[in-house]
């Protein structure tokens, strides 16, 4: 289970949109406040990490990833920004660190990607104390998505996504059952927070860092035979044309986010 399943060939593109979005994740769920001990599982580049880190004076944030590649990348964040940051190169699925050990233990838009995200949240719930929040920020149900008007070259990028999270073993709708993976694995006082319907204008997709994406997903599934290589060029063409067009919009799945309790009575 240690290879990492994440999708994505990493690269300047990925970064710089991981250090975009970290800025706009709503946190006030997290009850943050000084000395909390905290862990981040799935950390990426560890943008969000740091963000967090800077309201937890006197605490601690640790960050966890399996990619080889971020953990680099957000070690040196760490280094550079004298914040109390710790990341570690570990598998969600088996947690480096000692029951009972963070009063808050959060993962964002992770769980989707694991092989068996039951072990992952009970992995989260060991390591966290009695009394300890766990929450899971950010998952979807990604059979929502979809593009006014209809633009088969984007699909084919949202397909070709979805379908290599499945191939690595994740569940891009693994939101439609985040707070019942929650129940069984014997947390209290349950929520659940669904974000509005979304969606992104095309003329902002063209200047956000998502449409950046499209080029590294598109490479990954043709290195897997799902498009053609010599096709890319041209859908890119036609997702950017697409982009141009007054009124396209691309609707967004649901943000769907659940947050629990460790009780005393929690395996
Ligand atoms: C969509 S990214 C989210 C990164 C970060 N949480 C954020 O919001 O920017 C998913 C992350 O999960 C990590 N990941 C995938 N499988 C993992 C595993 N088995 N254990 C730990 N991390 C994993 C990937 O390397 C990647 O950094």
């Amino acid at each position: 289970m240690m290879a990492n399943g994440y999708a994505l060939t990493f690269g300047i593109e990925e970064q710089s949109f991981f250090r975009e979005r970290a800025k706009t994740i709503p946190i006030d769920w997290l009850q943050l406040r000084s000395g909390l001990v905290i862990l981040d599982v799935g950390c990426g580049t560890g943008d969000l990490t740091a963000r967090i880190a800077r309201h937890v004076d006197g605490g601690k944030v640790y960050g966890i990833d399996s990619s080889p590649e971020f953990i680099a990348v957000a070690q040196q964040l760490a280094t550079s920004s004298h914040l109390n940051l710790k990341f570690i190169l570990a598998d969600a699925h088996a947690l480096p660190f000692e029951s009972h050990s963070f009063d808050l233990v959060y993962t964002h838009t992770v769980l989707m990607h694991l092989s068996a995200p039951e072990k992952a949240l009970q992995e989260m719930v060991r390591v966290t104390r009695i009394g300890g929040l766990i929450v899971a920020l950010g998952e979807g149900n990604w059979e929502t998505v979809r593009c006014e008007p209809a633009c088969e070259a984007l699909n084919l990028v949202v397909k070709a996504l979805l379908s290599n999270i499945q191939r690595q073993g994740g569940d891009p709708f693994l939101g439609k059952r985040l707070a019942s993976l929650f129940q069984q694995v014997g947390l209290g006082d349950i929520e659940v927070r669904e974000s509005p319907s979304s969606y992104i204008m095309g003329h902002d997709l063209l200047q956000s860092g998502y449409l950046n994406l499209a080029k590294p997903i598109l490479e990954k599934a043709a290195a897997e035979g799902f498009v053609y290589l010599g096709q890319m060029e041209e859908l890119l063409r036609k997702i950017r044309a697409w982009c141009s067009m007054p009124g396209s919009t691309l609707h967004w799945p649901k943000s769907i986010s659940v947050r629990g309790c460790r009780l005393l009575s929690s395996p």
